[in-house]
């Protein structure tokens, strides 16, 4: 006996996804993201909720019992995690997901003798595995457990192919037997995929990667939707497959790479990671007076924010520069680079937080014509996104990346803690060049110390 008919069940699934609809297009905009993270929430809620009123379910008790816990481990992480802490966090979650559909299509095999949910059940069990390793070896990575340089030895093209080949077969076998034990050796060799996918993945490129494992899980879940006869689950699972892809494709044109060089470019050899070698070459270092002048008495300042930026959270003193500047009659911008920082939109969630208004902030497509006619540009904790060895270093683990023109400007200062080199792990050229000058220091620190000088100007 259930509380819903199924008619009321469609009903309430259709609302739920259209709330995963709507959340998307929420979270396209840093303005409506928040509600649209919420109005997410809420579809997954009605979700749940609606799966417990219509659905004849056995083991109650171990169903909340394992919700509390999930919940238990997962808010206090997420309410904690340091925004340059959430890619990782995503990869944990996403390979989670990816688990969880390739565990429900396990155990659903013994329900089953139809062939198609049989393929189904594989498809599932499959890229579900390959997301969960995939994203555990990412999380590793980007948490620094393991090297974030791609890993790669001898023959492992060789391997690869023959884990994928064994894969097909055991899919096929499993497909025509419904075998418990064979399907239990596709995950295996699911999970031996995922790991051998990711390894030689390295540098810049790990967070990429976590987007596309994003997309395998949303695949797995519409396949395990399929498995179960759940259209909500064939819907959400195409969403995130179809958002995680579009992700995918849009961050690697934004670094200039294509997928495939991304996944497979340390097999021919050449590493995704560039060297962490620091030249001994002479730089001119600025103290913050001297930057506060040069700011101070300028027409037209662009600043340039990066990863430093999240890691010092100097976005506040940023944004109180910006406006102490701006009662000076002088017009500033910040520039946005796509990938600056860490994950998609990072810099805009940065300084929405310090409520730099959307006005301010100027894409790169906008912003770059204008560094010509900048008296200075501020780069804050920024390094790869300004570098142009993207433009002309044709072996560089970032050439071909569309970068932010900062050379263009007469003046550029550059706000760091030290020489060394930004995630690529590449020099920046940019950094010795007569028109720049660098303030060492946090970058926070540095911003309070410019901003006071300013204000005494
Ligand atoms: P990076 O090139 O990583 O440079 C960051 C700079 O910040 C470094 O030069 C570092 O120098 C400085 N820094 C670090 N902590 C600081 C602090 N507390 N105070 C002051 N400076 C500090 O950053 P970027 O220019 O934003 O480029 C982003 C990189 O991430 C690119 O390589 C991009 O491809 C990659 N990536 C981004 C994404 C997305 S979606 N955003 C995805 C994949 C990859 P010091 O150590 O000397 O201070």
């Amino acid at each position: 006996m259930t509380l819903l008919d199924p008619v009321w069940t469609s009903l309430l699934y259709l609302a739920a996804a259209v709330f995963f609809i709507l959340a998307l297009r929420g979270l396209s905009s840093p303005r409506t993201a928040r509600r649209g993270n919420l109005i997410g929430a809420f579809g997954a809620l009605l979700a749940v909720v609606t799966v417990f009123l219509s659905a004849r379910l056995d083991n109650i008790p171990w169903i909340i019992g394992a919700i509390a816990v999930g919940t238990a481990v997962a808010a206090p992480v997420a309410r904690r995690v340091k925004m340059t802490q959430m890619p990782q966090l995503v990869a944990l979650f996403n390979g989670v997901g990816g688990g969880a559909a390739a565990l429900v299509a396990l155990l659903e095999l013994s329900h089953t003798g139809d062939p198609w949910v049989r393929l189904a059940i594989v498809f599932t069990l499959l890229v579900g595995a390959v997301s969960f390793a995939g994203s555990g070896v990412t999380f590793a990575k980007l948490q620094e457990l393991m090297t974030t340089r791609p890993v790669v030895f001898p023959g492992l093209p060789v391997v690869m192919a023959a884990v994928l080949l064994a894969a097909v077969g055991t899919g096929v076998a499993v497909v025509l037997t419904g075998s418990l034990p064979l399907a239990v050796l596709l995950m295996v060799l699911g999970l031996a995929a995922g790991a051998l996918l990711v390894l030689p993945v390295g540098g810049a490129d790990v967070p990429i990667v976590i987007s596309l494992l994003n997309a395998f899980t949303g695949l797995a879940v519409a396949a395990s939707g399929v498995v179960l006869g759940n259209v909500l689950l064939v819907v959400a699972g195409t969403l995130v497959g179809a958002s995680g892809t579009i992700l995918t494709r849009a961050m690697a044109a934004a670094m200039g790479r294509s997928v495939a060089g991304i996944l497979f470019g340390a097999f021919k050899g050449g590493s995704t990671a560039g060297s962490t070698v620091v030249s001994e070459r002479p730089v001119r270092s600025s103290s913050a007076e001297d930057v506060a002048v040069l700011l101070g008495y300028a027409q037209r300042v662009i600043i340039v924010p990066g990863y430093g930026l999240a890691v010092a959270q100097g976005q506040h003193t940023a944004a109180e520069l910006a406006l102490a500047l701006e009662a000076r009659g002088i017009v500033v911008d910040f520039a946005i680079h796509p990938v600056a920082g860490r994950m998609p939109g990072h810099m805009n969630v940065l300084l929405a937080e310090a409520n730099v208004p959307y006005e301010s902030l100027k894409e790169m497509g906008e912003i770059n014509s204008e560094f010509r006619t900048a008296d200075v540009a501020l780069v804050v904790g920024a390094n790869d996104v300004v570098n142009p060895a993207a433009k002309t270093s044709s072996g560089s683990p970032i050439y071909g990346m569309p970068i932010l023109e900062v050379a263009e400007a007469r003046q550029v200062i550059f706000l760091k803690r030290s020489m060394r080199p930004g995630f690529a792990g590449i020099e920046n050229d940019l950094l010795y060049e007569p028109q720049t000058s660098l303030l060492f220091g946090d970058a926070k620190d540095s911003l309070a110390k410019v901003l006071g000088a300013v204000k005494a100007l």
